[in-house]
């Protein structure tokens, strides 16, 4: 029983160090994968990535306050900066830079096979999805509101390069 359990115990840490090799900390910088179609042409609506009071809304959904189920803020921290392993540090602008409006749509929607990032599209609308990114653009941006358009000249996935 003993001999069992320390086999278990080697298996949990071999795995968690592979996922620190992976994914741990804050993560390689890297564009994310390339979009499926059905996602390419998601937008931001016109004025929202600086629309103060949509921020203000994403806010509320991303910290859990708006509905309790969806607390992006327990593993992606409330400034941004990871509370929880293999997540993403949303305060880097180089990263940030690297997401198309409709990569990071996607990510969210669908969440990321095999890590603790979940599909969300079941609880949030599209609308809502949009808010949550607008208020998470703003990590990267000390706070601010601003556009994101930088990732249009990034070195990029087939879909940004239209
Ligand atoms: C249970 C923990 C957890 C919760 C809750 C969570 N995430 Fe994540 N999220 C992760 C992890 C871990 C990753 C990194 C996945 C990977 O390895 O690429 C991630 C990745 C992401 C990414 C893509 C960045 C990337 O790595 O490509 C975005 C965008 C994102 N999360 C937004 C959100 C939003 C918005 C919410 C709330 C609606 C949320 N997350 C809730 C853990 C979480």
């Amino acid at each position: 029983m003993k001999r069992m359990r320390s086999s278990i115990m080697i298996s949990l840490f071999g795995g968690s160090l592979l996922m620190v090799s992976c994914t741990g900390g804050e993560g390689p910088i890297a564009p994310p994968p390339p979009v499926p179609a059905e996602y390419a042409e998601k937008r931001m609506p016109e004025g929202w990535w600086t629309d103060p009071k949509i921020i203000e809304e994403g806010r509320l959904i991303f910290t859990g306050e708006e509905n309790i189920d969806v607390n992006c803020a327990s593993c992606h921290g409330k400034d941004g900066k990871p509370v929880k392993r293999g997540a993403r540090d949303f305060r880097v602008q180089e990263r940030m830079s690297l997401y198309s409006e409709s990569a990071w749509y996607w990510r969210i929607a669908e969440g990321v096979p095999r890590t603790k990032m979940k599909p969300w599209k079941g609880k949030l609308s599209e609308e809502e999805i949009w808010k949550v990114i607008a208020y998470e653009h703003t990590f990267s941006h000390e706070g601010q509101p601003a556009p994101h358009d930088d990732y249009r000249t990034m070195p990029q996935t087939a879909e940004a390069k239209k």
